[in-house]
């Protein structure tokens, strides 16, 4: 491959944004092994893509990804559309051979998930799923310490992703559809924690049990523009005339077991009060603790059961020093904080490694991973409809 990696990004929403971001920004804080150059981005006509490519520093726009897939100029297609898109553009692009960066999660459907994971197995490029809070350097620690053997071996995990947004006054954008999005709150939210403690205890989920899922405002108007690069406010309007049934679920809970013997408890909502991005996990091993919460995405809290009992307790650790934290060197002079962002800018680096044959700094989702994530989603599901428990391998 040459020294540059040529990106056609598909999509200009709010992850359109980011991910915008994080390719301008990776070669001014990294010194990646390969360039990347911002060659296309393709949105649809009403968002007016040239203004958009001007605006984040895109060479091109377009409206017609098809076509951009396939143009030979580009190296790596990123896709940054809802959900339900996420198969179609994937596939066309491993396809006409280019490596593949997909958005969580990696499909609207398991059969989706499985086609893409198969695809790219076939097609023998690069794929990756932005599971991007693997890349909090917080979160990064506390899978290079669980690897290290610093709480033994884990008995519990406890994980949440919490937010508010979803009122009433939040009109039917994509997110509610199951047609395109194909879950609410679970594929949006608990895919993210599920990914994430897989990722941390380095175990695969075996079994799940108990999960509920409820719908709690069924009905809402129907939008009237585009989400405009917000999680959900399409434009800001909803008509008063028009309303439409939501297909997903606004919250899911539910149980599992990992390998290895953990328990774990998991809960994701999008009504949570209170709760603006509560995303974060509690894993307790024999011979320590780890605690994170994304509002304080900073800190990484770490409970030392070899400490002498007079001096235990929970540490809050600044994940701020570079050398020691994962990612950290690369941006400010120590403990000067980081933000949201950066967890994509360190991903693109990594994605960039990659595509140069090195290493990631930590282990990164490729589509078999995010399809091990998806079997998941799936068997949450099946365990809400037919209350009962769902062992992984029943879900292929
Ligand atoms: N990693 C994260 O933390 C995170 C956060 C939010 C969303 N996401 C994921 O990112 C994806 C996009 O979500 P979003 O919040 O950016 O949505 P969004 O509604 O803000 O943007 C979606 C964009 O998709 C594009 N699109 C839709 N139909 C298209 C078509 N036919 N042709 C070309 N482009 C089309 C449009 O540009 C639109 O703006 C979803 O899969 C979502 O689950 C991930």
């Amino acid at each position: 491959m040459a020294k540059t990696v040529s990106v056609a990004l598909i999509g200009q929403g709010f992850m359109g944004r980011t991910h915008s971001n994080a390719w301008g920004q990776v070669p001014k804080f990294f010194k990646p092994p390969r360039m990347p150059v911002m060659h296309t981005v393709a949105g649809l006509p009403e968002e007016d893509p040239g203004a958009f490519a001007k605006q984040w520093g895109w060479q091109n726009a377009s409206t017609d990804w098809k076509s951009l897939v396939k143009c030979e100029e580009i190296d790596l297609v990123d896709v940054v559309t809802p959900n339900y898109m996420h198969a179609p553009v994937a596939e066309a692009a491993l396809a006409a051979g280019k490596s593949c960066s997909c958005e969580k999660p990696i499909s609207s459907t398991l059969k989706g998930a499985r086609e893409m994971a198969q695809a790219a197995k076939q097609a023998k490029v690069k794929t990756f799923v932005w599971y991007n809070y693997r890349r909090c350097p917080a979160v990064a620690l506390a899978h290079q310490l669980v690897k290290q053997g610093r709480i033994g071996k884990v008995r519990h995990v406890r994980a949440v992703y919490l937010q508010d947004w979803a009122g009433e006054s939040v009109p039917l954008v994509w997110r509610f559809d199951k047609k395109l999005a194909g879950s609410g709150s679970l594929g949006d939210l608990a895919a993210h924690i599920i990914d994430m403690t897989r990722f941390v205890t380095g175990a695969e989920i075996t079994e799940v049990s108990g999960a509920i899922t409820e719908t709690f405002i069924k009905q809402r108007a129907l939008p009237t523009g585009m989400a405009g690069g917000k999680i959900a406010d399409s434009g800001g309007k909803a008509s008063a005339a028009k309303m439409g049934k939501v297909t997903v679920d606004d919250a899911v809970l539910f149980l599992a077991r990992f390998a290895g013997g953990a328990v774990a408890s998991f809960e994701a909502a999008r009504q949570a009060t209170g709760n603006q991005n509560r995303n974060g996990f509690e894993i307790n091993g024999t011979k320590g603790s780890l605690r994170f919460n994304f509002e304080r995405m900073n800190e990484l809290e770490f409970y030392d059961a070899a400490a002498d009992r007079a001096v235990q307790g929970w540490a809050p650790i600044m994940v701020t020093h570079g050398g020691d934290h994962p990612y950290v060197d690369a941006w400010w002079p120590d403990a000067h904080i980081i933000g949201y962002e950066h967890g994509f800018t360190n991903m693109a680096y990594d994605i960039l490694r990659v595509l140069a044959g090195q290493k990631p700094i930590v282990p990164i989702p490729d589509f078999q991973d995010a399809y091990q994530t998806q079997r998941v989603l799936e068997a949450v599901s099946l365990s809400a409809k037919n209350r009962c428990p769902i062992k992984l391998s029943e879900v292929k």
